[in-house]
């Protein structure tokens, strides 16, 4: 662990400690989903992305086929893309391939390592386009290239349903800064999971190769490493469900029995049965999530759907 070395000290793993201890001393205990994503949470979140239970990448790359066309209308010539949360980078291409002359791609990820390998696989497939990468946590504030008005409109890429991770009260918050952020010529293209029927909702979190559930657990494993951990993984279960008055799938790890452990030295009691709540992925109607963005200064100009209802990409105006 590099906490504390006094030479350099690691300002990232200083803050998982301090979240991991701020969660886990709280009456209810709960951990901040950010810390699912290191090399390990990106890969298994790549494969969770192609279990047959998880509809949503498949379902919002087939209804960002069908829209590209008008949504690259809506953009005109020379638009400016900036992602935020970008991956692997696949859903963008589907956008770009749309775009008349796009000017530039901003992509936004916590994960360093990916973000700079799927830049690099991006720039060699499209050599035309300027492509600027930005390690951070989306979720703060950060700056953005100078150059970032100077073509085209400037549009918001947030696929993944990644607004339903935020809390209610969050939502609004973030989505100003994204108003701010694209200026008043600007866009946002955002995806968006609908609510729908319990047992679809709870098989897309609790898939049979029992991804979700290694996903879930790679925050414990982060912690055995790098915050010197000594938790028992296996003796915690994987646990999600849609809580309906909520609008939301929750996501628990459920400690299977009574026991201490410790993180960098202190101790910490788990009693049998007890949960860390580790994410929440709220889930929207179309009208329910026009009138947030709404609120948030967003003007709505169109929503596309699957046959199914399952999902939607919804394109706002920033005027
Ligand atoms: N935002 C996506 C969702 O709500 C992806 C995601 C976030 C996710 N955390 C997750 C998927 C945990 C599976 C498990 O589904």
């Amino acid at each position: 662990m590099k906490i504390g070395d006094e030479n350099e000290p690691d300002l990232s793993a200083r803050t998982f400690l301090n979240d991991v201890l701020i969660g886990l001393s709280h009456q209810s205990k709960y951990l901040p989903a950010k810390w699912f994503y290191d090399h390990t949470g990106a890969k298994l979140f790549e494969k969770i992305c192609d279990v047959p239970e998880y509809y949503l990448t498949r379902t919002e790359r087939e209804i960002l086929e069908t829209a590209a066309p008008d949504i690259a209308r809506e953009l005109g010539s020379s638009a400016v893309l900036i992602e935020y949360g970008s991956g692997a980078m696949t859903k963008v291409r589907l956008v770009l391939d749309a775009i008349d002359k796009p000017y530039a791609f901003v992509a936004v990820d916590i994960v360093s390592g990916q973000l700079e390998q799927a830049a690099a696989d991006l720039e060699a497939a499209y050599p035309e386009l300027r492509v600027q990468t930005i390690a951070t946590d989306f979720t703060n504030d950060f700056s953005l290239p100078d150059w970032l008005h100077s073509a085209g409109r400037c549009c918001v890429f947030f696929p993944g349903s990644t607004i339903g991770n935020f809390e209610p009260g969050e939502i609004k918050e973030f989505l100003q800064r994204l108003h701010r952020t694209v200026d008043e010529n600007g866009a946002l293209l955002i995806g968006v999971d609908l609510k729908k029927d319990r047992k679809r909702l709870e098989a897309a979190y609790n898939d049979s190769l029992g991804l979700t559930a290694l996903f879930n657990k790679n925050i414990l494993r982060r912690i055995n490493h790098e915050l010197d951990g000594d938790i028992c993984i296996n003796s915690f279960q994987h646990l999600a469900w849609y809580n309906s008055s909520k609008g939301r799938v929750e996501m628990h790890l459920r400690s299977c029995l009574d026991q201490n452990l410790n993180i960098a030295g202190q101790e910490f009691h788990f009693r049998a049965g007890e949960t860390i709540h580790t994410e929440n992925c709220y889930k929207f109607t179309v009208p329910e999530f026009q009138s947030i963005a709404t609120d948030s200064g967003f003007r709505p100009v169109q929503v596309w759907t699957d046959k199914d209802n399952l999902f939607s990409i919804h394109l706002f105006d920033a005027n």
